[in-house]
């Protein structure tokens, strides 16, 4: 039986290679991919998705959630990385852009359609997730679980010193959801971090006939692009996948239950995530949380992946 999931995403070039799998992957019924401002604002981020599926044209399409500003605007974009339109300067056409449902209330009416069925894949901001459980207060209790890309335990930030880029545009919102009394999984830079694919990915795509290997040829290479200007580097992070890969293959990932809360107030650490570590720790464990992670297991999952999701027939 295919798990349902709700894919929220704010695409982004790691977001769109993740989505790529989930679309197709026969062990996922995707039920709805909502839109979240994060990478790009939110309009763009709705029409990123819109112009995804089209791209992609999925067995079966899932329903789209438009996202809205969060409460205190965006504070940051990913542009410098993902490019000016969020996929790297691809300018994807959109066939029609229609005027989906708000995210956060698609979220709420797929998941109380399924209760305890529908796991939630956040790979951007968690302002959906939290304007949801403000929506429908009992929603923590009717999801199944929610699988998180963002935050770090010990290592650095990406985008501040101190914060992970995901938390560090919504701090409240994150600081709910990790509060909620949802059952939490947490894919944290310190995992994802460790796992880097160099230009050999070009060589292992989907053969360029298919919808997925012909997007991965278009997006990839701006993303090779911007990790060597921005960084130097070789290599490209593909820090959503990986956590779309947690819920696919978890035999991978070693987790532990923690307890963990948001900084919404410092000057300099405004979105870090602050896990209690001491040997004696006192607060609530509220989420598991990935600590190790099997990166050669890992990478040839989402090439294999990515691959049947190439071989299937639209
Ligand atoms: O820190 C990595 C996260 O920030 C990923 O979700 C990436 O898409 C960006 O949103
Ligand atoms: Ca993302």
């Amino acid at each position: 039986m295919a798990k349902k999931v709700i894919l929220d995403v704010d695409p982004g070039l790691d977001d769109a290679v993740a989505m790529c799998i989930a679309l197709f992957d026969p062990r996922l019924e995707v039920v709805a991919v909502t839109a979240v401002g994060g990478n790009v604002p939110p309009h763009l981020a709705t029409r990123n998705v819109q112009a995804i599926i089209e791209q992609l044209d999925p067995p079966r399409w899932p329903r789209i959630g438009a996202a809205s500003p969060p409460d205190h605007g965006l504070p940051v974009d990913g542009r410098f990385m993902h490019g000016i339109d969020g996929l790297g300067g691809c300018n994807f056409e959109v066939a029609e852009l229609r005027t989906p449902h708000p995210s956060e209330k698609l979220i709420c009416d797929e998941v109380r359609a399924a209760p305890e069925s529908v796991s939630f894949v956040a790979l951007g901001p968690l302002t959906n997730l939290a304007r949801a459980f403000q929506r429908d207060p009992e929603l923590p209790h009717v999801i199944d679980r929610v699988v998180m890309m963002g935050g770090a335990v010990s290592g650095p930030g990406n985008i501040t010193p101190a914060a992970e880029f995901n938390i560090f545009c919504d701090p409240e919102s994150a600081r709910a959801v990790f509060r909620s009394p949802s059952t939490k999984t947490l894919i944290p830079l310190d995992v994802t971090n460790r796992i880097m694919f160099s230009f050999d990915l070009l060589n292992q795509l989907p053969d360029e006939s298919r919808r997925v290997g012909s997007f991965l040829r278009k997006i990839l290479p701006p993303a090779f692009r911007a990790y060597r200007q921005e960084f130097g580097l070789e290599g490209i992070h593909l820090h959503d996948t990986v956590a779309l890969t947690a819920l696919l293959e978890p035999q991978w990932f070693e987790t532990k239950e923690m307890g963990g809360d948001v900084e919404t107030m410092g000057e300099l650490t405004m979105g870090a995530t602050v896990f209690d570590r001491r040997r004696r720790p006192a607060w609530r464990q509220n989420m598991e949380v990935a600590f190790d992670i099997d990166a050669p297991q890992v990478i040839e999952a989402i090439i294999r992946n990515l691959n049947a999701a190439g071989e299937i027939k639209a």
